[in-house]
């Protein structure tokens, strides 16, 4: 849940590592620090508790020396409070000499705590960190070979981490060791970089390199080897990466989220790019991998965890519908703890847009082992979810950097679509013309998406108008029912309003007990013209909480006449294919909690406690 970042090259290697640990400070923003070592040969170092900028500020007021190797972290605290002793880097040993940062939690710290403190070994911080600085450290005063030194303590640790080292010493040399957390590779032209993903580096070069599982990377600036932690060595392929460093910064929006939130038009058309042609027909030449498995499939489980998962549910309506085959969503931190049924017919669809979730990973890799094959649905190149899994369907929606996710949520379903589509055509579920009538549905989107952001002052007076509320309840039905859950999960981690959603039907078995004078409700309200009349029930259910004193707002359909004389404010969305619609709903759900949060003077991108990527478990 840290950021981490790496610099060996003639630039200045301040410059680079702040730049990229601005890009990673959505991985934690609760610390940050940097070590370099200066043209004089010196370590030094310079860390501080709270948000990057009080960092660079520091360094700015005092500036390090000139330097042409370094490393970076942006913290989310697990073992210690944010403080600036607690921040990374931590230095080993007596001299000082070393400096080490790490992302991940070290499991057996403890123990190797206790060993430390009786050979007489001082700590200067509560950090699990520490330990592993001391430990090289002190293999390094031993042996004064750093690389063996490092490779020891690596094999020594337990749990999850990417570490970076750096010494004095070894001027022209940072080690990166990972297990179970992030590391990738940028390649330059007398220059590396190492990052927890490829933000960190995409400014200064396209060419990337994934590091496995329980492998060193030995970074100089003219030489990138990768080995095991048994020292042999590894080859691994470089990758092009596709994002353009632009789409990693604000470009004059206020945050951001609000950035994501207007990028969406083009973010699904990035997705659905090249993948249905202009008479509906979808082509996923991804998931060739999957030929022979998906036409035999009889049961998907889709593992996710947060929005990724509301957007899995959403998958779920599209896929057995279209393609008729049983489709469970589990969250992924409860699905290996519940002795799940796999066989080799299920195909597990792991959906993140990090790729690094750590629960996520951690069910993907139990399907895996049970004999499942795994379809990763991932927007990070790279990403580690994307190497493990049998096939990869990228989103392709562009670096997402607000902590609460917006473009991916619908970059997601919209791939969920694809992949229902692209099963559909196999196993002859629908005919051919209803498929492509959805694929050239499909091709609408973006332009619909683009309307209704074209159209947002209503939602965003009103989430000012609420600023003060003290819980907002949220209702769907079918394929709303994902889409009130993700709005009550954005008002959460956005405004730290207390927020729910439920299905609309679910609501006479217990929730309407907490409707009382005044309630804001917002409610998904399926189109008038659902073949299946949920639109009169969903009517029906507003009635029952509206006399309870409930205050609702509906999202609706333009055109849906109806509504208004159920509902104290509407907004409408295109009329547009029923299961579509959760891609437009959410619009302004997203933008209500995005303006809700402003309102009331919180950090939108930034909200408390939370990390953009999870990668503890
Ligand atoms: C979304 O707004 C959240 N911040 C969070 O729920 C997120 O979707 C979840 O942690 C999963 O992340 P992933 O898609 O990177 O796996």
């Amino acid at each position: 849940m840290c950021g981490i970042v790496g610099y060996v090259g003639p630039k200045s290697t301040v410059d680079v590592l702040l730049g990229g640990l601005k890009r990673l400070e959505y991985r934690g923003y609760d610390s940050a620090g940097v070590s370099v070592i200066n043209t004089l040969g010196t370590l030094e170092t310079r860390k501080k508790a709270g948000k990057l900028s009080i960092l660079v500020d520091d360094i700015y007021k005092t500036p390090l020396g000139e330097a042409h190797i370094g490393i970076g972290h942006t913290r989310w605290a697990t073992h210690g409070a944010p403080t600036d002793g607690n921040a990374h880097p931590h230095l080993g040993g007596n001299t000082q000499k070393l400096s080490l940062i790490h992302n991940g939690i070290i499991e057996n710290f403890s123990e190797l705590k206790s060993e430390l403190l009786e050979a007489g070994v001082s700590f200067a911080s509560e950090t699990d960190t520490e330990v592993a600085a001391h430990l090289i450290a002190r293999e390094y005063d031993k042996t004064n070979d750093l690389i063996e030194s490092f490779r020891t303590v690596v094999r020594r640790l337990h749990g999850a981490f990417t570490i970076l080292v750096m010494h004095e010493d070894e001027p022209g040399v940072v080690l990166a060791a990972r297990r179970n957390a992030p590391l990738v590779i940028g390649l330059g032209e007398g220059e590396n970089f190492l990052g927890s993903d490829v933000a960190a580096f995409v400014e200064h070069t396209k060419r990337a390199i994934s590091v496995g599982q329980d492998e060193i990377v030995i970074l100089r600036k003219d030489a990138v080897e990768i080995e095991n932690f048994a020292g042999h060595k590894i080859e691994r392929e470089e990758f092009l990466i596709d994002w353009d460093a632009s789409a990693a910064s604000k470009g004059g929006w206020s945050s951001f989220m609000a950035k994501e939130i207007a990028d969406q038009p083009q973010s699904v058309a990035d997705t659905l790019m090249s993948r249905v042609s202009s008479d509906g027909t979808v082509h996923l030449e991804e998931l060739a991998p999957l030929t022979s498995l998906l036409p035999k499939i009889d049961r998907i489980i889709m593992v996710a965890c947060g929005t990724a998962a509301y957007a899995a549910e959403v998958g779920k309506y599209a896929i057995e519908s279209w393609a008729r085959i049983p489709v469970s969503v589990e969250l992924s931190h409860e699905f290996r703890y519940r002795d799940p049924i796999l066989t080799p017919n299920t195909l597990v669809v792991a959906v993140s847009q990090s790729g690094e979730t750590m629960d996520t990973l951690m069910a993907t890799r139990y399907a895996k082992e049970a004999g499942a094959t795994v379809l990763s649905i991932c927007n990070t190149q790279g990403a580690t979810l994307a190497r493990e899994a049998d096939a990869v369907l990228y989103t392709h929606a562009g670096p997402e950097v607000a902590v609460a996710s917006t473009k991916a949520f619908t970059s997601q379903i919209v791939s969920m679509y694809l992949l229902a589509l692209h099963i559909a055509g196999i196993r002859n579920t629908r005919s051919l013309n209803e498929l492509q009538d959805t694929g050239k549905n499909l091709l609408k989107l973006p332009a619909q998406i683009a309307d209704v952001l074209s159209n947002t002052q209503g939602i965003r007076s009103l989430a000012k108008a609420y600023k003060d509320a003290e819980t907002v309840l949220f209702l769907g039905r079918n394929v709303g029912f994902p889409i009130a859950l993700e709005g009550a999960l954005k008002l959460k981690e956005l405004a730290y309003i207390h927020s729910e959603g439920f299905a609309a039907g679910e609501l006479k078995h217990g929730p309407i007990a907490l409707i009382e004078a005044g309630q804001p409700v917002i409610v998904i309200v399926p189109s008038p013209n659902d073949p299946d009349s949920l639109h009169a029930k969903v009517i029906s259910n507003i009635e029952e909480i509206r006399s309870r004193g409930a205050k609702v707002i509906a999202i609706a359909e333009e055109g849906d006449q109806r509504v208004a004389q159920h509902a104290e404010e509407v907004f409408f969305i295109p009329k547009v294919q029923q299961m579509l619609a959760p891609v437009l709903s959410v619009i302004p759900l997203q933008i209500f909690a995005m303006e809700l949060s402003s309102a009331k003077g919180l950090d939108v991108d930034q909200p408390r406690n939370l990390a953009k990527s999870v990668t503890v478990e």
